[in-house]
């Protein structure tokens, strides 16, 4: 790490005589900690133009929200998200609870004058969506920024990837092609966690996968998704009631059965203005595959292909190279001259998951400090929203053409 030598949370800012910003997290788990990891590293890593400070984290038992604020580096815990936005020392609410709260908390949040980090999707319907573009909307005009957490743009692989197609270096962009595989509900066995029911998560895999590959199809391609042909399946129609705590993607269940009311897999392919095809598969059904982003995008002077799970590569062919010699070859995306790597370690030393969550903070704060529209902003996300309401309604007709309003 190159740019700062921070004794404690802040302390390089601190001396450099930076304006705290405190952020206050509601949810502690899966995306809690990596969004607490993010918090923790970013002032460490990055020259910031604002120091966050770890303010508060808010969870709805008590003790275990102290335990977790201990853990994760909170100063203090609360159990009410309404206590946390109206605490004078929280100036940004990040929000990483299910779906069905998205949109109550993050649309309290900007209009009580706060900026906002949202985890994807945006949220369970296009009308939740909608409301929360609208606040960020009137926020932005106080001054306040809102973001949405697909934090996979801030893959540096896929950040170059984004690069390369807007300096032309795939020519006309012909295919556009994603899939989002993963594995944990192959087992008939894994109980009705809270994913698996449309009141809290909206939808299955096509908004837990299906809206990071919307969104980062989107971002490549420099366009939006004009429109779709679907089909969606629930493989596993029943499953066990969850007895005890669960984290999400890891849970035991008992005897009682209940209904699975989300897909389990979904497939679909679109249509951008400017001719591309695109198409796309998330699933969680994919035995073996355990987070297998992968994408391929073809154009008219090359292509480029990716991998998360080998996430420091980027595969280019250039296709004006003589044929005798051109080919797939691999860009190993860690030199100062690739997007965030100027501040990490020397080329050829990876960086991994967690740091797409300090290059998230890294933005949303250079955002709050210029005022600039912060990328992927509410708006963004409710593009993404529009999309997969889309899917489910070609996919409830049969797959027929389903256009998306702009
Ligand atoms: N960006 C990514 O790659 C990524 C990955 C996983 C999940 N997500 C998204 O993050 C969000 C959370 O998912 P997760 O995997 O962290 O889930 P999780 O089940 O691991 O954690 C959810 C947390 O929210 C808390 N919570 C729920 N309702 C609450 C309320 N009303 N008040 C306070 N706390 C509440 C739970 O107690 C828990 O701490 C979802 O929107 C999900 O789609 C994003």
């Amino acid at each position: 790490m190159r740019e700062t030598e921070a004794s404690g949370p802040g302390a390089g800012s601190e001396a450099a005589g930076k304006r705290p910003l405190g952020v206050g997290m509601v949810g502690y788990a899966f995306m809690g900690a990596a969004h607490s990891q993010g918090w923790r590293t970013v002032g460490r890593v990055f020259d910031l133009p604002v120091d966050p400070v770890l303010a508060a984290v808010c969870g709805r038992d008590a003790g275990a929200v102290r335990a977790a604020a201990d853990r994760l580096g909170w100063a203090a815990a609360e159990t009410d998200w309404r206590a946390l936005i109206a605490r004078d020392d929280v100036d940004l609410v990040d929000i990483c609870t299910p779906g069905d709260s998205h949109a109550e908390i993050a649309v309290a949040a900007l209009e009580a004058g706060k900026h906002v980090l949202c985890e994807k999707p945006l949220a369970n319907t296009v009308e939740e969506a909608e409301a929360m573009a609208e606040a960020a909307e009137r926020a932005r005009a106080r001054g306040q920024v809102a973001m949405v957490g697909f934090n996979y743009r801030r893959v540096p692989a896929l950040a170059l990837a984004r690069r390369m197609v807007a300096q032309g270096r795939l020519g006309a962009l012909r295919h556009v092609r994603l899939t989002y595989l993963q594995d944990w509900l192959v087992d008939a066995g894994f109980p009705l966690t809270w994913r698996l029911l449309k009141e809290h998560a909206g939808s299955g895999a096509l908004g837990d996968l299906g809206a990071h590959i919307v969104d980062l199809a989107q971002y490549l391609a420099g366009e939006q998704v004009a429109g779709v042909s679907a089909l969606t399946e629930t493989f596993v129609r029943e499953r066990p009631i969850l007895e005890g705590p669960s984290s999400g993607l890891t849970a035991s269940g008992g005897t009682r059965r209940g209904t699975v009311t989300v897909d389990d897999a979904a497939l679909f392919t679109g249509r951008f203005p400017s001719g591309a095809l695109a198409s796309f598969e998330a699933t969680r059904f994919a035995a073996g595959r355990k987070n297998a982003l992968r994408l391929e995008l073809n154009g008219s002077e090359g292509s480029l292909a990716f991998d998360l799970e080998r996430l420091n590569e980027l595969s280019f062919h250039d296709h004006t190279e003589p044929a005798a010699s051109s080919g797939f070859r691999r860009i190993l995306v860690t030199e100062p001259e690739h997007p965030y790597l100027d501040a990490w370690w020397p080329p050829g030393h990876g960086l991994g998951y967690e740091h797409t969550f300090v290059h998230q903070a890294r933005d949303l704060l250079h955002a709050i400090a210029t005022g600039a529209r912060p990328e992927p902003s509410f708006a963004d996300g409710l593009c993404v929203q529009r999309v997969l309401a889309a899917v489910e309604e070609s996919a409830a007709k049969n797959s027929v053409y389903t256009l998306i309003p702009t």
